[in-house]
């Protein structure tokens, strides 16, 4: 099962997600990180969360590449957003955690943009909130502070540096948002203690990059959310502010995507998720499922889910107060004991899951798979796995090679699904467009297959179920590309390589 496999000769990595987000790339960028030199986080910011087992527990990174768990060089790149904040907590957990590193093991490129108190409210006000007309965004500031880079009034991190360049930038701010009634002054004074800790990291990353890939070092480039989100290619204006495509991944690094030697794209199988609005073909459940998972507030998260469908006796009141204050300490004790509840009921989530009841279902497969935000703690949308969005996301982002993740997930479940056609009456064998419209005028088809069980005990890729073998082969064929590799459960060693 070695990386080296997988990998080839190739010294130029890349992995992008080809579905909504949250398709494993955090592990599969862990298990390359062993291999890789150099690891460098392209586009985006805290509104990504990649999960990683390390030291046997699961960590969460938001903004910082999981090459720094390996001690590696570790960039955030240029395509960034950074919230100074948030990524300061994060550095100080990773030193609370005993990782090391310094000015020549871990980067910040001058050019990416820092994300400021009024982004996020502007952001919370405008676009988080459906019942606001929002798209239910994270709330983390992402698509005000891409729009202020985009209109040229952003701050690029290295104007922390420069009072006078970022006091003309911050009068362009408070000029252009009058009603946030901002105070410069203020801003600069709460960016303060954040600047001093992540200025001495701050470098020129395109450069650096470059002299390393000359001088013959092993490069990782770590996608964030996935092509389905993305500003360029994804269900507009259902998506995230970057381009999540390999395109826009290599140009957030500061290389071409061509001097990329592979790329490997995750895809959720044979269910997948969405976070947030937009549309979702094979949402099981459809509407009501939407309307669950988008409920805004604290209705409708894994406790609520917990407590509701596998009768788990919890202090609700207690938690949504946790909630309300943000006491991020206690919260995690809470999940933990809800975490191991799960596991100890997996009989009745499979029940769950083999419901007729399409929504019923859909809250089976989040709760076998712990399809909650990482960041946000919101119930991800659940679907099949869509073959024909699969095959318009890996147009775009060949050539390469996929990864399917997840698959352990529906160990035991009595059959699954693959959307294999898109019909609508008129036509039975439509591609698919990002069009809002267009998508909710088509009737995904579905193969149906015979489930299966112990995926996650396999211990290499022709021992995996017959039925999943072939619906692998089915998508294969659908999408034109080969998947290389199964990702058959949380830990860095469960990888299958063809
Ligand atoms: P934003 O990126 O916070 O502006 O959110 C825009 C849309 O992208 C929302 O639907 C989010 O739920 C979604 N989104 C952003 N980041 C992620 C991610 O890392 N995983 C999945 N969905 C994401």
């Amino acid at each position: 099962m070695s990386v080296e496999k997988l990998v080839g000769d190739a010294k130029i990595v890349a992995v992008v997600c080809n579905q909504f987000g949250d398709t494993g790339k955090g592990k599969i960028c862990d298990y390359l990180a062993e291999w890789t030199d150099v690891s460098i986080r392209a586009t985006g910011g805290d509104n990504a969360g990649h999960t990683v087992i390390y030291k046997g527990k699961p960590k969460v990174l938001k903004n910082i590449p999981t090459g720094i768990l390996r001690e590696k060089i570790t960039i955030l790149g240029n395509g960034m957003v950074i919230n100074p904040e948030s990524l300061c907590q994060e550095l100080e957990r990773l030193e609370q955690n005993g990782i090391e590193f310094n000015k020549e093991s871990f980067m910040i490129s001058e050019k990416a943009q820092v994300i400021l108190p009024c982004h996020i409210h502007r952001d919370r006000e405008r676009y988080q909130s459906p019942e606001k007309g929002g798209i239910g965004t994270t709330g983390k500031g992402i698509g005000p502070c891409y729009g202020d880079k985009v209109t040229r009034i952003g701050i690029p991190i290295s104007y922390l540096l420069d009072k006078i360049r970022l006091t003309r930038q911050l009068d362009k701010i408070v000029k252009n948002y009058p009603e946030q009634d901002l105070n410069k002054e203020e801003i600069i004074a709460r960016l303060q203690p954040f600047t001093e800790k992540i200025v001495p990291f701050v470098e020129d990353t395109v450069n650096k990059l470059h002299e390393y890939i000359e001088g013959g070092k092993k490069i990782l480039i770590e996608g964030a959310q996935g092509l389905a989100l993305s500003i360029e290619h994804g269900t507009f204006p259902y998506t995230t502010s970057s381009d999540c495509s390999i395109d826009g991944t290599a140009s957030g690094a500061g290389i071409s995507a061509k001097a990329i030697d592979l790329v490997l794209g995750t895809i959720k199988f044979p269910f997948m998720t969405r976070v947030g609005g937009g549309p979702f073909p094979t949402e099981l459940g459809g509407k009501e499922s939407e309307e669950h998972c988008l409920t805004p507030g604290l209705e409708h998260d894994i406790f609520y889910e917990v407590n509701e469908y596998l009768k788990m006796s919890l202090d609700l009141e207690k938690i949504r107060k946790l909630q309300t204050e943000r006491n991020e300490v206690e919260l995690e004790k809470e999940k933990e004991k809800v975490k191991k509840y799960i596991k100890s009921h997996r009989e009745k989530i499979i029940e769950l899951c083999n419901s007729d009841n399409q929504f019923e279902q859909g809250v089976g497969i989040r709760l076998a798979a712990m399809e909650y935000g990482s960041v946000t703690n919101r119930p991800r949308r659940i679907g099949w796995t869509d073959a024909i969005a699969g095959k318009y996301a890996v147009r775009i982002n060949r050539p390469l090679k996929l990864i399917l993740t997840k698959v352990d997930c529906l160990d035991g479940v009595k059959n699954f699904y693959l959307c294999n056609r898109y019909t609508n009456g008129k036509s039975n064998n439509l591609e698919f467009r990002t069009d809002e419209k267009f998508l909710s005028g088509i009737t995904p088809n579905y193969k149906k297959y015979e489930g299966y069980d112990s995926v996650g005990d396999a211990k290499n890729y022709e021992e995996l179920p017959k039925s999943l073998l072939e619906s692998i082969k089915d998508f294969e064929e659908i999408v034109k590309t080969e998947v290389v590799a199964v990702s058959n459960g949380p830990k860095r060693e469960n990888i299958l390589i063809k």
